[in-house]
């Protein structure tokens, strides 16, 4: 039996506007993590399973848009070989789906992991990272890349979307950055998301690329405060990215609502984290004022709170 897990992320600056060449920053989630399992049995076919969702499937009856069965194919074309008779493919995952937190790129870089230790090949996570932007694409149309980047490389990251090859530095707060997260319980589909911006974008291009440069500026500021233990600027700077994504129309009445009651219970800073219009808000919080933040959440709709530590 072969085991590999891969963790979920939230973005801490730049989201949408990474897609269009800004600077973002992202962090992995490692307590919310996907799981891959492969296991040899007996019969002719290759099993996909997910049993969360009550779905099981061969690879050869999986449909072209399963991205389960779209990740083992890659894998075989990556080993040069079919993955072999009787092999079973299973995953899990404690990170919730469609909420911003990386659910599909995290289940592809599992399966990744756990097939590329099937066909014993050595995968970089470099490597393991661009196998999975392969799949995001399916997902998502025009991913940026920094969820595959932030998920494989399993550490904060910066990260510029470029030609010809991704600026990614990966990087530690000076101070360890203690997180809420407070999930809205909307699901949003990030690719639904992603292509109403391109069209306001396209509406609106001065506007839009205004906007995109304050959200890039932010994500500057942002690691310029990281690296200085400036926690009391980095919550200040989530406020004002948080208000970027209000104007990008990515919020919601309930991710506003959130924010504000983060704020009011004492939080440093909070924003929407990933897609938007749903999904989940990320809250900065210090030691002594957390139980507040999170009870000030839960008072004001959320509906679960997940704990994530950056550094
Ligand atoms: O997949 P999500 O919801 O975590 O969002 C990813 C972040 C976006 O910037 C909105 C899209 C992208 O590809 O970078």
């Amino acid at each position: 039996m072969i085991t590999a897990t891969a963790p979920g992320k939230v973005i801490l600056f730049g989201e949408h506007a990474v897609v269009y060449g800004r600077p973002a920053l992202a962090a992995p989630v490692t307590q919310l993590r996907a799981r891959a399992v492969v296991e040899m049995g007996d019969g002719p076919e290759v099993r996909l399973v997910a049993p969360d969702l009550g779905r099981a499937t061969t690879l050869a009856a999986a449909r072209a848009d399963n991205a389960l069965a779209a990740t083992a194919r890659l894998m075989e074309q990556r080993a040069g070989r079919p993955l072999p008779p009787g092999l079973s493919l299973s995953v899990s995952s404690a990170i919730p789906i469609a909420s911003g937190l990386g659910s599909g790129a995290a289940i592809a870089v599992a399966v990744i992991r756990a097939l590329g230790d099937c066909f014993q090949l050595e995968l970089s996570r470099e490597e393991v990272s661009a196998l999975a932007y392969e799949i995001e694409r399916l997902h998502h149309g025009t991913p940026s890349g920094i969820d595959n980047t932030v998920i494989a490389f399993e550490q904060p990251v910066y990260f510029v979307r470029q030609q010809p090859a991704n600026r990614i530095e990966t990087f530690r707060p000076a101070r360890p950055l203690r997180l809420v997260i407070a999930d809205t319980g909307v699901r949003s589909a990030t690719k639904v998301v992603v292509g109403d911006v391109r069209r306001r974008w396209e509406a609106e291009r001065d506007r839009f690329e205004a906007i995109f440069d304050a959200c890039g500026r932010l994500a500057e500021a942002g690691r310029a405060a990281l690296a200085a233990g400036d926690l009391a600027a980095v919550g200040r700077l989530m406020d004002e990215n948080h208000a970027q994504l209000v104007e990008m129309t990515v919020s919601s009445a309930d991710l506003d609502h959130l924010a504000g009651a983060a704020r009011a219970a004492g939080a440093l800073g909070a924003k929407l984290s990933g897609a938007g219009r749903g999904g989940n808000l990320i809250a900065l919080v210090d030691e002594s004022g957390e139980a507040a933040v999170c009870d000030g959440l839960m008072a004001a709709g959320a509906a679960r709170l997940f704990r994530s530590d950056v550094g």
